[in-house]
């Protein structure tokens, strides 16, 4: 197992600003920051202090306010200029860093700088001597080959540049995958060339973009191939389709059994609140944070989850969802689903229910979501008091009337033919099997329970709920439940949904 320790580099007010419809002023900022702090980030990418007076002077503003437990690091292109506002707006937090870059791949020289390689190189080692100079002991100077995904055809001439880089004072060297092109395991391979060629001391980052979907999986093989800085931002922001989102970076991390230094708690409320701040929406799917993806809905996947519900390992998701905070998993109802997730709704809407009522009821809930889709638990808990406390069939209960201690008058239909016969026995609800025995309707009971009901259920109010079990002469057994505020009445009802839930069997 891998163990050395992660360091996490946050993009988010840098990359993920400079990509924002509207970038952040000083107390946006201000507050991103608390989250990152809060969350544990071993270094901050705060700015790029040359883009524009109001970005120096949040920057500036940040760096005065970082304690000596995170590294603020501001960004400046291969230029004086830059590297001169980038030391400025950073000199004063506890931990400076500048971060200078340019890029080495064949085709940015070419047709962006329009500069030869050699001219390039030397442009590199300049800009690392000049902001070592500036910075001196107090911090460091992180170097990025911009584009290093596009350097697969002179990776000499790169290692070369990073050596003499190093040579200049970078203790840092950062390999951005700037726009992901190709796979990840040739990006990979490159990083440990560098890593290989580069002093031990030396650490070696990777930073990703996401525009085909792969900048966590070129991350987390980039850490087990030996890079330790993990660049990335909250919530995946950045250019385009975005930077690697570090949370999804930690909790592989965390999966794979690396000790990972990040409040992995505070990672859902983080990533809504950056949702917030930044107006960009989390993807209802995005993986950990999107508000659909602890969401089961395939019957087969509901009873695998309702089955490891309590179990850290879930046979349906990746993680314990309160590892990063969140406790919404859930299972809804489409067409889709199933028995099991029939009876998890209603027993966590608060309602009784056994797993044979759920099976008896299903059918009936499919056939309206496939109508819907997906069913509220409002709609599902109307059909199960419709079906399980109200049951439809050929016997109707009238009346139910006590003549003395052990004799009962029991009028209901049967098929709208009226039948009013004398039960006895002992208590109502025997005396009733006894006077639908006399009129040809034969139920053993085989199992009996009363619990009380405080107030109501489905705004019926009641103070009993009986549950029977019938056993008909053909062996056909049912579970039925009656709801009353009398609890002879509860018995009787239990009673009549059980005959009707007999004769639908039939
Ligand atoms: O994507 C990139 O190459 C960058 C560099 C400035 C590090 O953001
Ligand atoms: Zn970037």
């Amino acid at each position: 197992m891998e163990n050395r320790k992660p360091f996490f580099f946050d993009s988010t007010l840098r990359d993920g600003n400079q990509a924002l419809r509207k970038p952040w002023n000083l107390g946006e900022k201000e507050f991103v920051f608390s989250l990152l702090k809060n969350l544990g980030v071993q270094a901050v990418e705060i700015g790029y202090p040359g883009s524009c007076d109001m970005e120096f002077d949040t920057c500036k503003q940040l760096a005065s306010q970082a304690g000596d437990d995170i590294v603020v690091c501001g960004l400046a292109r291969a230029v004086e200029r830059d590297i001169n506002l980038a030391y400025d707006a950073i000199k004063d937090a506890v931990k400076p860093r500048i971060h200078t870059f340019i890029t080495l791949s064949p085709f940015n020289m070419q047709y962006v700088l329009q500069k030869k390689p050699e001219d390039v190189s030397k442009i590199a080692v300049d800009a690392v001597r000049y902001a070592k100079a500036l910075i001196g002991s107090k911090g460091d100077v992180q170097f990025s080959v911009e584009h290093f995904g596009d350097c697969a055809e002179n990776m000499p001439f790169v290692i070369e540049t990073l050596q003499k880089v190093v040579e200049a004072g970078a203790t840092t060297i950062n390999l951005p995958n700037t726009v992901e092109r190709t796979r990840p395991v040739d990006f990979v391979n490159r990083v440990k060339m560098v890593i290989d060629a580069l002093p031990k001391d030396i650490v070696v980052a990777v930073h990703c973009h996401n525009d085909l979907g792969m900048a966590t999986a070129t991350t987390v093989e980039s850490y087990f191939a030996g890079a330790t800085q993990l660049e990335g931002c909250l919530n995946g922001l950045g250019e385009r389709a975005g930077n690697t989102n570090l949370f999804e970076v930690a909790v592989v991390l965390h999966n794979c059994g690396v000790d990972v230094p990040m409040n992995l708690k505070e990672i859902y409320e983080t990533a809504l609140m950056i949702s917030e701040k930044s107006g960009v929406p989390i993807y209802e799917k995005a993986p950990l944070i999107g508000q659909d993806s602890l969401a089961h809905r395939s019957g087969i996947h509901q009873d695998g989850a309702i089955k490891t519900k309590d179990m850290e390992k879930g046979a349906y998701r990746p993680i314990h969802p309160s590892l990063i905070g969140r406790d919404d998993e859930k299972v809804s109802f489409t067409s889709q689903s199933g028995k099991t997730a029939i009876y998890e709704i209603i027993k966590s809407a608060g309602y009784p229910i056994t797993m044979e009522e759920a099976i008896r009821i299903t059918p009936i809930i499919k056939e309206a979501a496939e109508k819907v889709g997906e069913l509220p638990t409002r709609n599902i808990t109307d059909i199960y008091f419709k079906e399980v406390f109200k049951v439809k069939g050929p016997f109707t209960l009238d009346k139910f009337t006590k003549i003395s201690e052990n004799k009962f008058r029991v009028e209901f239909k049967y098929n709208n033919k009226r039948y009013n016969i004398v039960g006895e026995d002992n208590g109502p609800l025997s005396a009733c099997l006894d006077a639908l025995r006399k009129a040809g309707f034969p139920q053993k009971l085989i199992h009996y329970e009363q619990v009380a009901i405080d107030g109501e259920i489905k705004g019926v109010s009641a103070d009993a709920m009986t549950v029977i079990k019938l056993e008909a002469p053909n062996g056909t057994v049912v579970t039925c439940r009656g709801l009353h505020t009398s609890t002879a009445m509860a018995n009787i009802i239990a009673l009549f949904n059980g005959l009707n839930l007999i004769s639908a069997i039939k």
